[in-house]
């Protein structure tokens, strides 16, 4: 067997220790697949006195992640501390500067400066892996460089943040509100440092703006993603979307024609007959469309110490083993500058539930707007009261662009007899 393989850990929390975990846990089956051992040198935490559910015996226990990258004795630097900008941004560039290959879990960094820590390491000539920064446990990064690259993709879209899911899940199975399974989210060590990453889907925009660039070959472009979270959705939304047939999930989307790139994170009722309405919980989903292979879809764990852990130690093994890829499958070089297709003239079935003041012609007052937007209407109820005394009216529109609807929602939520922002969501299926 060769040298081992000389790993640093910056992170000891929900995906370090998974990782460490894991590493510990399959240490000889590890070193089997990788022809060689893999080990754990060094790791770095803020607070040294952390009481934390992990074996480090053997482990240089640091306190400065950044001092990590310069250490002669790692080949490997293993960021898992999150963020775009601070210590992990500092770390990776270090690390790539200093010759070491680096693994990182953080999707908010390889987003928001992937292509450019990429050319890094082309430049120093090592290897950038984000497995784990993508759909948790799933291989799809793996699948989109290797198993699919004879494909042309045009679509690919899925659930991609496992908070929100495991949060709709629960409204849904157990009819509570939103708020009510947040902290378990939180206990099971799912959610972001900052929750609204997750709660308002910058996280799943992370997440579909870096497997746009996989699957297209383009640069990464987070700000082009256009991202709505969950926020609004509540309880009431759940059982509406259940009485129509459909459920609730918060879908991320990128589509690529003719050098136009449309990327979007949207809560959507999915048709319970789809597939996507049945992934539950922290579970993740990723349907990739390829000229060749047609329809794929991957379904997995999305966040969690051990899937997440899983992805990162696939990174390592292939590393151990010698495998050196492009970042992002192709060269920095030769990602390509797409333009932002228009969102707006995109054409779908639309959902919009209207809290409206109980008294008469106030269905007219905004099913005028519906007109003046040449908006039909598929089928519009009225389901019950409210607790501040406001009519609740569901309006399922038939296949309309975005466009029109979003100036509908607007002048809607305008109304004088508009009581609450109306809830609008996509439909598929
Ligand atoms: P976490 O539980 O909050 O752990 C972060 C670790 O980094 C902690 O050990 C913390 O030290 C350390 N740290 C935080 N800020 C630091 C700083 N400024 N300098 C040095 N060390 C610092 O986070 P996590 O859930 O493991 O997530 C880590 C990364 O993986 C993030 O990029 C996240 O987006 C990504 N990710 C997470 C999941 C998941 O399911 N959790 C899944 C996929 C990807 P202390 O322990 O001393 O506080
Ligand atoms: N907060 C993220 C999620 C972690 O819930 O999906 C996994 O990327």
């Amino acid at each position: 067997m060769s040298n081992p393989l000389r790993i640093a850990v910056a992170g000891l929390g929900t995906v370090g220790a998974g990782t460490i975990s894991i590493l510990q846990r399959h240490r000889d089956m590890i070193a089997q697949r990788a022809g060689r051992d893999v080990t754990i040198v060094a790791a770095s935490a803020r607070d040294l006195t952390k009481k934390r559910d992990i074996d480090l015996s053997g482990i240089d226990i640091v306190n400065d992640a950044v001092s990590l990258a310069t250490r002669s004795d790692v080949d490997v630097v293993v960021e898992v501390i999150g963020g775009h900008e601070g210590a992990a941004k500092t770390l990776v560039e270090s690390a790539l500067r200093a010759g070491k290959h680096v693994v990182t879990a953080n999707k908010a960094l390889i987003a928001h400066h992937g292509v450019m820590l990429a050319k890094l390491s082309e430049i120093h000539g090592v290897t950038l892996a984000f497995e784990a920064a993508v759909a948790g446990g799933i291989p799809v990064i793996a699948a989109l460089r290797s198993g699919l690259a004879a494909n042309r993709i045009e679509k690919i879209s899925g659930i991609l943040n496992g908070t929100c899911n495991y949060i709709l899940s629960r409204m849904y199975h157990e009819q509570l509100e939103q708020g009510v399974v947040m902290a378990d989210a939180a206990k099971l060590g799912y959610l972001e440092a900052d929750p609204s990453l997750d709660i308002d889907g910058i996280d799943a925009a992370h997440k579909i703006a870096i497997l746009a660039s996989l699957a297209f070959g383009t640069q990464v472009d987070v700000a082009g993603v256009k991202a709505t979270g969950i926020r609004s959705i509540t309880l009431r939304d759940v059982r509406y979307a259940d009485a129509f047939g459909y459920r609730i999930k918060l879908l991320g989307v990128a589509e690529f024609h003719d050098g136009t790139l449309i990327q979007s994170v949207h809560p959507a009722l999915v048709a319970k007959a789809l597939p996507l309405a049945s992934v539950d919980s922290s579970f993740n989903a990723v349907q990739i469309e390829g000229d060749s292979v047609g329809r794929v879809m991957f379904e997995g764990r999305g966040a969690g110490a051990g899937p997440t852990g899983s992805a990162v130690v696939a990174d390592i093994i292939a590393l151990a083993r010698g495998d050196r890829y492009p970042a992002f499958t192709v060269p920095t070089a030769s990602l390509i500058a797409s333009s932002a297709g228009d969102v707006h003239a995109q054409r779908a079935c639309f959902y919009l539930r209207l809290s409206l003041k109980d008294e008469p012609g106030v269905l007219a007052e905004f099913t005028r707007v519906f007109a003046e937007e040449d908006i039909s209407v598929r089928a519009i109820t009225q389901r019950d009261i409210a607790e501040d005394a406001s009519a609740q009216v569901v309006v399922l529109t038939h296949v309309t662009t975005s466009g029109q609807i979003a100036r509908a929602h607007q002048k809607i939520a305008g109304l004088a007899v508009c009581v609450a922002p109306p809830v609008l969501m996509q439909m598929e299926g």
